[in-house]
């Protein structure tokens, strides 16, 4: 039976958006973090309980279909997570399968869950609220993560006080590295965007951005070849996705992606996941902290912008040519009926 999907009762985002953002996947929380035990995420307001079961891993929403208790409060006992107040158990597709108070009766299907759909990718739990007509669309794809010679890297995830889109316009943004991440890895003396353009593409666009602002972190002694310019290539997945491939010298590959997943219209959950086939021997927490120096740089901005949505009406807001990405991304958004995203 079809179950109609209704935004939560404190919904933050503008209704008609609430219905087209959950028929998107979006990334709920890291692989790891999630095992045989309920655990609380939030995802376009509403509240979800992530676990395993056996091979499944299981998203539903958290409230026990029987008194309403959030079932993340509740535990596992290896068959399912049992929820606290009267020992209802749930497994493998969020069916019931235990009822402590009456255990020799079937179990109606009333007692289940109610699931969405949920896949690991990229180290990371997904989940489809909506799946249009019920087909579940394609997950954003990650260049190089499954090649050959590629350490696969999962940043812990990032929380901003701000609008995902927001975030993820930042990420496509070039004209900010000599200004925001001059304690990182840019250099502030070279501000010049050079020219470049974007191509829609079937899930959004992409663009090639070619300059010589370098991407070598300050102090790691690493220096580009005399002339050698960098290109970023980066693919924006609508809504909330996008990936940047970094072309370093020597072949040098380093895929960036932001996942920015809409916990509520003014809470965004980033999730990074980092594919690169050089510098394998330098140690993962090193790898996490100067990335998270990266996010806490573009945190401030996002987290200061007014109005705290993306205007999707070109004429709100001012432009410079460097924002050549920005624009795809708001034209691409309209493009899919998305509106003011908040609820106003
Ligand atoms: S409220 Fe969960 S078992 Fe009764
Ligand atoms: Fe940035």
């Amino acid at each position: 039976m079809k179950v109609t999907l209704n935004p939560p009762a404190n919904c933050s985002f503008a209704s008609d958006d609430w219905y087209r953002l959950a028929r998107y996947w979006h990334p709920v929380a890291l692989a790891a973090e999630v095992g045989p035990a309920p655990m609380s995420v939030t995802l376009l307001d509403e509240p979800l309980v992530v676990y395993r079961a056996g091979d499944d891993i299981v998203a539903a929403r958290d409230i026990c279909p029987h008194r309403g208790v959030p079932l993340s409060m509740g535990s596992s006992d290896g068959q399912g997570i049992v929820c606290p107040y009267h020992g209802l158990r749930f497994g493998e597709g969020g069916r019931c399968n235990r009822v402590p108070a009456s255990p020799d009766l079937p179990i109606p299907p009333k007692l289940n869950l109610l699931t969405f759909a949920a896949r690991e990718q990229y180290g990371l739990v997904w989940v489809c609220m909506d799946p249009p007509d019920g087909i579940l669309p394609a997950l954003p794809l990650m260049p190089h993560w499954d090649d050959d010679g590629f350490q696969q890297i999962v940043c812990p995830s990032f929380h901003i006080a701000g609008f995902a889109g927001r975030q993820i316009e930042g990420f496509l943004d070039v004209a900010h590295f000599a200004w925001v991440h001059t304690d990182t890895f840019a250099d502030p003396n070279n501000q010049q965007v050079p020219d470049y353009q974007t191509l829609e593409t079937p899930y959004g666009f992409n663009a090639d951005y070619v300059s010589s602002m370098s991407n070598f972190a300050h102090g790691s002694g690493c220096q580009a070849p005399e002339g050698f310019t960098w290109l970023r290539h980066f693919e924006m997945h609508l809504p909330f996705t996008a990936t940047l491939t970094i072309h370093f010298p020597d072949e040098g590959r380093l895929v960036i992606m932001n996942a920015a997943s809409p916990v509520s219209a003014r809470k965004t959950c980033l999730f990074v996941p980092i594919a690169r086939n050089f510098d394998l021997h330098i140690p993962l927490e090193e790898v996490h902290a100067f990335n998270r120096r990266v996010f806490e740089e573009d945190r401030v901005m996002v987290e200061s912008q007014r109005p705290e949505h993306l205007p999707l009406d070109l004429t709100l807001e001012a432009h410079i040519p460097a924002d050549r990405s920005s624009i795809a991304y708001r034209r691409g958004l309209k493009r899919l009926g998305f509106g003011a995203f908040f609820l106003v």
